[in-house]
């Protein structure tokens, strides 16, 4: 496996007391002001405590959701109070992102104590990278650590911009874990390797799919982009989902496998419905020709055997998308199955964030894979083979 190019938090020298600014990802989902999903945070945990053991004052900084300024929905506060549960200690929530009651905050911090700084996104320059704002936030502290993955592909003042004013620079745990194992299944796979995409957009995945064309040995198409391919090939699709602009971009990509060693598979078989809503009428379709007044919603019980197999035999999976739409409990059974398969497949299974990271959740199987990525839009970004600000940012090793 490829080194880590870049300095670690193994690296750091660390004072007792001296103060260290954290970039976590602690974008996590919020109900009623309670965090109902703390993979994240706790993802986060190796190198917090790492630090806290070395005597480091930590300040944590996160965005959370996508205000347009200051918003008390999108408060930090229900994470840092997940945060404090988890280790054990209080948490200190700093009102501000910068400002003079941050200052204070950061300087009656002892050896071990934590203060988390609000949502960065409350700041304008935040989404801006200004210059002004990396600057503020760098003076916060005495070194700089990046351990979240889930915002690498972000050039934003919290994740690149600091590091212009602030030095050291390094990778906390996560982002070195998340980016190795990444750019392991790119480089060095265990063979075969096999590719699940699923997903409502082609355009989406395509930058995806074209490099997978180049390097893995066969990819499993799911999902509404299904479609984009089927009405490519000339094939009647009903009402289901489909982006015009995904057909011509499917019709290149058939073009493109066919050049290619790489097997590229459709579904064989759909689960169609009459409207996008758990009480529609159902009916399996053996095949994949859509009457018209039904949409495609999930594949069928043959696709899934079929990909099921291919995973079973791979050496590596990566998976990212759902087969149908899993959250419609008639049109989940795909989507699961492809779960199943890939959380009892022998080989190293990697699935990146979002909704398949959702998707293992609901069922279950989250902790049977080799590596679940915190990451989604980062981590298919990195596999597609562009760098990451977040990463490139960071000390060289
Ligand atoms: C994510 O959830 O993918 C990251 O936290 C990045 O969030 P963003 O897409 O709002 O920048």
């Amino acid at each position: 496996m490829a080194a880590f190019r870049k300095k670690t938090v193994r690296d750091l020298d660390v004072r007792e007391g001296m103060p260290v600014l954290v970039r976590v990802d602690f974008n996590v989902p919020l109900e009623n002001g309670r965090v109902t999903d703390d993979a994240r945070i706790r993802a986060a945990l190796p190198t917090i405590n790492e630090l806290r053991g070395r005597g480091a004052a930590l300040v944590l900084c996160s965005h959370l959701g996508r205000p347009t300024g200051r918003d008390p929905q999108f408060s930090l506060r229900p994470a840092s109070e997940r945060l404090g549960e988890l280790i054990g200690k209080h948490v200190h929530q700093a009102p501000e992102v910068v400002g003079p009651e941050v200052r204070r905050g950061v300087a009656r911090l002892e050896a071990g104590e934590l203060l988390v700084l609000e949502n960065t996104r409350f700041e304008p320059g935040e989404t801006k990278n200004d210059p002004e704002l990396s600057r503020e936030l760098a003076s916060l502290a005495e070194a700089y650590v990046n351990d979240a993955f889930g915002s690498a592909h972000r050039a934003h003042a919290s994740t690149a911009g600091v590091t212009e004013f602030l030095r050291p620079a390094v990778a906390g745990h996560l982002l070195e874990g998340e980016v190795t194992t990444l750019e392991g299944l790119v480089e060095d796979p265990k063979r075969p390797l096999v590719v699940v995409l699923g997903g409502a957009k082609v355009t989406d995945k395509v930058k995806l799919i074209e490099r997978f064309l180049e390097i893995a040995d066969a990819i499993l198409i799911g999902g509404a982009m299904c479609f984009a391919f089927f009405k490519a090939q000339g094939k009647p699709i009903g009402d289901s989902l489909v982006y015009e602009e995904g057909v011509e971009v499917a019709r290149d990509v058939l073009e493109l496998a066919e050049r290619s060693s790489c097997r590229l598979l459709l579904p064989l078989d759909l689960v169609l419905g009459k409207s996008f809503d758990a009480a529609t009428e159902r009916r399996e379709l053996d095949g994949t020709d859509v009457p018209d007044g039904w949409m495609g919603l999930d594949v069928g019980s043959k696709t899934g055997d079929a990909y099921a197999r291919e995973i079973a035999g791979a050496g590596s999976v990566f998976w990212n998308g759902p087969m149908g739409a899993f959250e419609l409990d008639p049109f989940a059974a795909g989507t699961r199955s492809l779960a199943e398969a890939v959380a009892a497949a022998p080989g190293t299974t990697i699935v990146g964030g979002g909704d398949s990271a959702a998707a293992l959740a609901e069922f279950g199987l989250a902790d049977k894979v080799t590596h679940l990525s915190t990451g989604g839009g980062a981590s298919l970004e990195l596999l597609e083979g562009r760098e990451l600000p977040g990463v490139e940012a960071l000390d060289d090793a």
